[in-house]
């Protein structure tokens, strides 16, 4: 279909993101027939190589990422002939004049995606408009982080803005690209079921849990500036976190989506006070263990400095101040080294206001809907029916309703999320995409809790690589009476 075509220039096309992630989804489109014909794609970086030389190592990344069932030869052949490849110095203007040039005559509109450090954002934006190279249909994408807190957004959100309107800036967060996170929005504003029960008369706490198993993986660098509250919190949690508890926006577009997004993020609880040390915990990985195998510590990985008190793990109570989530916690962590790879949401849902049964059985857990994004994809709605057995009487017990999305669609293959964010930029749609005040209030949030940490000095808490993070994490939910969802 000819109306999604465009011209992709993809800045930093040798890296890592370009190469474990995004070629390996263009090429998806592409073998699923969603990307027209008259496609085609530059790949911009520094080094000196040519087009065949570039076309070689997409090659390769494709045939180490694609499952051997979906490398088709023909598919294959097809992408890569869309490719083409400019080196370039991208503070320098002098080189995009080969940009320009490659759009001459061109009759579609050109995507510029900045797979870059985002302390360069400005200068390419600024080279592009002076070098002519763009006209009023480009649409940019950009990468988070977009700055370290509220005042670096600013400037970079006003470099891009300076050439760019917001209607044709797409900022990712790949979270929103994941399949059950936009099952959310189904979820949520497709069935009365849950639609009706969604507020604090009948929930009484939400969980979300984004736990890795990774350590630092050679970033210690970028990470150990950022720590876990930037890199994860700011954006995939806080982006969860609203879509979970935003208003029904009146349509699918994207602003009106966006608008509700922004009024919970405006609405969350700031941290002050005595909720700094009690609703809070940071922590930090010691040595330990990951599949049996002895890891180091966070200080001492590759390049690390032994001083630092960043944080590889963050637990936290909040709340969002309004009509519907009232006096409702949100108990939110994130974590690296931690014993797997798990993503999920829990929904609890209140008891019932009158109990009639076995008298012992009276605090027995009531709903929970569990929302899953990893490693498996999935919802299961936790339920109590009667225990099975003639001597069993009355008694209940809670089990699971599931939807397993592999083996209840078998045939669909689940996107990766960069496959669906790339698919809705080609098009030109920005409902999963993050607005700039919903970046900004994200920091304005993040910001106010990192100033409170750094006036109480408190270090990182320590916990194994391993583990499922400081005690104190575990004692944070459970002083309330609750405890973190466990069914690994
Ligand atoms: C990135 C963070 O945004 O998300 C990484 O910078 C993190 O630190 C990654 O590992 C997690 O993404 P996913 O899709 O593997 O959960």
């Amino acid at each position: 279909d000819d109306k999604n075509v465009i011209d992709l220039a993809l800045f930093g096309a040798l890296g890592d993101l370009a190469m474990r992630k995004l070629f390996p989804a263009l090429y998806q489109l592409d073998r699923e027939g969603l990307m027209p014909q008259a496609t085609r794609i530059m790949g911009l970086a520094r080094q000196s190589i040519d087009a065949a030389s570039f076309r070689e190592q997409v090659a390769a990344t494709l045939k180490e990422r694609i499952k051997p069932s979906e490398q088709d030869e023909k598919a294959i052949e097809r992408f890569l002939a869309r490719l083409d490849y400019l080196a370039l110095d991208f503070t320098e203007q002098s080189g995009y004049a080969g940009l320009r040039d490659w759009r001459a005559n061109a009759r579609h509109p050109m995507v510029v995606y900045l797979s870059v450090g985002a302390r360069i954002y400005g200068d390419i934006c600024r080279h592009l408009h002076a070098s002519g190279s763009l006209d009023d249909e480009t649409r940019v994408v950009v990468e988070k982080p977009i700055g370290y807190d509220l005042e670096s957004s600013h400037e970079i959100n006003d470099a891009i803005g300076a050439v760019f309107p917001e209607s044709r800036i797409y900022r990712i967060d790949h979270y929103l690209g994941k399949e059950t996170v936009q099952n959310l929005i189904a979820m949520r504003f497709a069935n009365p079921l849950f639609g009706n029960q969604w507020n604090q008369n009948h929930i009484s706490y939400v969980e979300i849990t984004v736990a890795e198993k990774v350590g630092i993986e050679g970033r210690w660098g970028y990470f150990d500036d950022a720590g876990q509250l930037r890199d994860m919190v700011q954006n995939h949690l806080l982006q969860l976190l609203c879509l979970i508890a935003m208003d029904p926006p009146s349509n699918l577009d994207a602003d009106a989506i966006r608008d509700e997004k922004v009024k919970v993020l405006k609405a969350l609880k700031p941290f002050t006070g005595e909720a700094l040390g009690r609703d809070v915990v940071r922590g930090q990985y010691i040595a330990g263990t990951s599949d049996g195998k002895s890891v180091p510590g966070y200080l001492d990985e590759e390049g690390a400095n032994t001083q630092s008190q960043t944080e590889t793990f963050v637990a936290m109570k909040t709340e969002v101040s309004n009509w519907r989530w009232a006096g409702v916690p949100f108990y939110l962590r994130t974590g690296k080294r931690m014993p797997e790879k798990l993503s999920q949401i829990v929904i609890h849902f209140r008891q019932q206001p009158h109990y009639i049964f076995d008298p012992d059985q009276r605090g027995i857990a009531s709903n929970k809907l569990i929302i899953r994004l990893q490693p498996e994809e999935g919802i299961a709605l936790q339920v109590l029916t009667k225990d099975s057995g003639l001597d069993k009487g009355m008694r209940l017990r809670p089990g699971p309703l599931h939807l397993d999305f592999n083996s209840a669609f078998p045939k669909s293959r689940i996107p990766d999320a960069y496959e669906r964010l790339l698919l809705e930029v080609m098009k030109g749609q920005q409902y999963l995409f993050v607005r700039r005040d919903e970046v900004e209030h994200a920091w304005r949030w993040c910001d106010q809790l990192i100033e409170g940490w750094k006036a109480r000095e408190t270090p990182p808490r320590r916990y194994p690589a391993g583990s499922w993070g400081p005690v104190a994490s575990i004692a944070m939910i459970t002083q309330d009476g609750r405890s973190w969802y466990e069914d690994y």
